[in-house]
């Protein structure tokens, strides 16, 4: 279950039922006409009837809640893509079993190959301010990487340096957690999202990324509970954390 919320609202009923899944909106308008459709146990064959957050609406007997809004935090395991769809991959939405709502994306992208914190969310607003370069909203990964990261490193990735002809780097905080033989373990805090962009900063120092997993994004830390391929809806601590760190309140 992911955490769903619901705000005031009056909506047509086919809308209702379409966006919980009922079928496709002509579907959905033909089975209200044919009377699979009551509001407080009254049948209603009019699509355009609109109904509110205090109506019970059920669907051929079964009460059908109304989620506005959906949260998930999913591990992303390496090996599906970002996206909503996919004609080859399997992608992050097939991993969600018991989604509400049929509209969530993923709040920006990871490699195919990255593993660790992904937003899902039919949320816009909160996207667009996670995502905004406006926002800086800070992204903390840890990688392993081909090579010895060095004090150098950490001055040239503090200072933000130009990684390659498309890329200048905004100054980001890198800690190295180990280094051995002939390789190192590193976190590294960014504000900014562009693509492959860990990959790329460490790229222009020499040394090569092997292994990748996003473990925040602003106030959202990745829960060490789930395992590759699970998910778990947000708190309602979580969601408020993201809304206030994005500079926004919301009332939910
Ligand atoms: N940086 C990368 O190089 N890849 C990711 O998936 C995320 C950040």
């Amino acid at each position: 279950m992911a955490l769903a919320v619901i705000g005031e609202y009056k909506l047509r009923l086919d809308k209702y039922l379409t966006e919980m899944g009922i079928g496709s909106r002509s579907e959905v308008k033909q089975g209200i006409k044919k009377g699979f459709a009551k509001v407080n146990d009254t049948a209603v064959t009019r699509p355009e009837y609109k109904v509110n957050e205090t109506d019970v609406v059920c669907w051929k007997g079964t009460p059908i809640h109304f989620v506005e809004y959906e949260y998930i935090m999913l591990h992303k395991p390496a090996g599906v893509i970002s996206a909503t769809e996919d004609t080859k991959d399997r992608t992050v939405l097939d991993l969600i079993k018991d989604a509400k709502r049929k509209d969530l994306f993923p709040v920006g992208r990871l490699d195919k190959d990255t593993e660790g914190l992904l937003l899902l969310t039919n949320d816009g607003d909160l996207a667009h301010r996670l995502l905004s370069p406006k926002h800086h909203v800070s992204k903390t990964y840890y990688a392993k990487v081909d090579g010895i990261m060095t004090e150098e490193d950490i001055r040239i990735f503090s200072e933000g340096f130009k990684v390659d002809d498309a890329l200048t780097a905004l100054p980001a905080k890198l800690t190295i957690l180990n280094v051995k033989d002939d390789t190192s373990e590193i976190e590294l805090e960014i504000y900014e999202g562009k693509f492959h962009q860990v990959k790329r900063m460490v790229h222009a120092v020499g040394k090569e990324v092997v292994y990748l997993k996003r473990l925040s994004m602003g106030s959202l830390v990745l829960d060490e509970q789930l395992k590759p391929g699970e998910y778990r809806p947000l708190t309602e601590h979580e969601l408020e954390g993201l809304y206030a760190g994005s500079h926004q309140s919301r009332h939910i």
